[in-house]
């Protein structure tokens, strides 16, 4: 079968990608009043204006004949109908059906899952109650106040930022701390402050062989016995999240205090199953069934929705069209929210995790980019530090701009002042300044010839940058779960056009195994060392630190 890159479809875009480089969106939005209007569109609370963007009706088009040829559609539909899309790991991919409350049955292997998917979101709706109430008591007698969430990657950043995120809605009298790194600061910094009779551990780990989040937990454990637990108060402090029931019962975690998850949800895509409880406890049950339902409406968009309305499609197609015809390497998120700076980080690894891959689903190595760097950080802060980069630097760098039209705080003129600089940077980034209106603007300000001719080209910016825009009525938790779906099939959009396993994470393998094997060593110093030079000596000197 061709690679991507030799079907007709892409063919057409790379030669629309030749004449359409000399176009300035300047001219383009001169050319059309309608513009903003025409490349602008919603669903689920979310506002998307993709119109500053280097695209035309012929752009689109060719966009869309592309999604056409390779089947994004029929690809889609396999995904929710539970077909085994995850080839190299023959599972199927439905953490969509995480959020169905539907009462439509998801088959996999032929059985439904939704009974099971109900009845652990009503067990974890039941211990929120308890914990809310302080129904649920540790060994003393205490009812819990703080609970310490340890995981890694998608068992920590869901939680943790979609919590952030909705600080204002978060639950009074309950506090949730994270754990990740395994670099002992965490846990120590985080347990050093708790008591451990007020104290619920609650470790998350879809595999149940995770280094990090093992032990972490093992110290949290060591921590818990040391300060007066013994072995029979564990049932009431430490509870999992897991697919490796069997583990998680031999690690000593009782029974009943372990919630399920399954194969078929990946670890970036997990948040939506009991990986979220940390979000539902500190924001209450009910705000997590918002998110749900939030992202339920995302798919049902996505799956109805015409291409030309479809936001997942959209972006998706858009993100296309600079990672392989302009070589955008990179892609940044600016939430213009102070509350979603860890967003970035989130789709950081939804992405690139998943669509960071190089070779296509008929085992080819390709011979085209497939997913982005994703980076990026709240604003305003970006502006005084890397939007310089992206103004005038050598790299195009597309951007998606967030910004809630409502916020909780009514301090003074700053929300205006926020969503001003938000505007004002895609503005700057599409228009830019050129080197005639930059000598005009310096001639205005009295400046010699000769200064103008020395800083004109200086302060010229090309433009032509191209960005999304989206806003929110405001960031609760229904449209936080439909942005974080929209993000979800964003991603899936793009691993069906590249032709690529979305789903899998094989690169993370090899680092975890000879990762174990550098233990080793470290731990026994008298130990042979065989690896590579710098290797070695990298081993001998932490020897000789320690
Ligand atoms: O190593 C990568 C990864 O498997 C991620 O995909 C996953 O989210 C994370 O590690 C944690 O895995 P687990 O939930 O199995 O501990």
């Amino acid at each position: 079968m061709s690679l991507l890159s030799s079907t007709p479809a892409w063919g057409a875009l790379s030669s629309l990608a030749e004449s359409f480089k000399t176009e300035h969106m300047r001219d383009l939005f001169a050319a059309d009043p309608q513009r903003a209007e025409k490349y602008s569109t919603s669903a689920c609370g979310i506002y998307l204006d993709y119109s500053k963007n280097r695209i035309n009706e012929a752009v689109f088009s060719a966009l869309a004949d592309l999604a056409q040829q390779q089947n994004v559609s029929a690809k889609r539909d396999a995904m929710f109908n539970g077909d085994i899309i995850n080839g190299t790991e023959q599972r199927a991919v439905l953490h969509t059906a995480l959020r169905n409350f539907s009462g439509e049955p998801v088959y996999v292997d032929g059985e439904d899952v939704m009974p099971e998917v109900l009845a652990t979101q009503e067990k974890m709706k039941q211990l929120v109650a308890k914990i809310h109430s302080g129904e649920h008591k540790g060994y003393t007698g205490k009812p819990v106040k703080d609970v310490v969430a340890i995981g890694i990657g998608g068992s920590f950043l869901g939680p943790k930022i979609m919590s952030e995120a909705l600080k204002p809605y978060w639950f009074k009298g309950i506090k949730v701390h994270f754990v990740a790194n395994v670099d002992g600061c965490h846990i120590a910094d985080v347990l050093a402050e708790r008591d451990h009779e007020e104290t619920l551990i609650l470790m998350s780990s879809k595999s149940f062989t995770t280094q990090e989040t093992l032990q972490n937990t093992i110290t949290a454990k060591e921590w818990f016995l040391g300060e007066g637990g013994t072995q029979q108060d564990i049932a009431l402090h430490f509870m999992a999240v897991s697919s490796n029931i069997k583990a998680a019962t031999e690690f000593g975690i009782a029974e009943e205090n372990i919630f399920p998850m399954w194969d078929w949800v990946g670890g970036r895509y997990s948040l939506w199953s009991a990986i979220g409880l940390p979000i539902a406890l500190a924001l209450g049950y009910e705000n997590y069934r918002q998110m749900l339902d939030g992202a339920y409406a995302m798919d049902v968009h996505f799956k109805t929705a015409p291409l030309e309305q479809n936001l997942p499609m959209i972006m998706g197609l858009l993100g296309v069209w600079y990672t392989n015809f302009f070589a955008a390497q990179s892609h940044v998120l600016l939430p213009y929210y102070h509350y979603m700076r860890g967003f970035p980080a989130y789709i950081q690894q939804l992405d690139m995790e998943s669509n960071g891959k190089s070779v296509n689903s008929d085992n080819q190595n390709i011979d085209y980019a497939t997913g982005p760097i994703i980076w990026g950080s709240e604003g305003t802060n970006g502006q005084h530090s890397f939007h310089q980069l992206i103004h005038q630097g050598q790299i195009l760098i597309p951007a998606d701009f967030m910004l809630p039209l409502n916020v909780a705080h009514n301090i003074g003129p700053h929300h205006a002042m926020l969503a001003s600089n938000c505007f004002a940077q895609s503005q700057a980034l599409m228009q830019g300044k050129t080197v005639a209106e930059s000598a005009a603007e310096l001639q205005g300000k009295g400046l010699s010839d000769e200064q103008v001719q020395a800083l004109a080209t200086h302060k010229a910016m090309t433009g032509n940058k191209p960005s999304n825009t989206l806003l929110f009525d405001q960031v609760d938790p229904h449209t936080l779960g439909a942005l974080v779906a929209l993000y979800e099939h964003k991603v899936f959009v793009q691993g069906a056009i590249w032709d690529i396993n979305s789903f899998d994470q094989w690169g993370v393998e090899l680092g975890k195994v000879m990762g174990t094997q550098i233990l080793d060593k470290l731990e026994d110093k008298q130990a042979e060392c065989k690896f590579d030079a710098s290797t070695n000596d990298l081993v001998k000197r932490f020897r000789q630190a320690n």
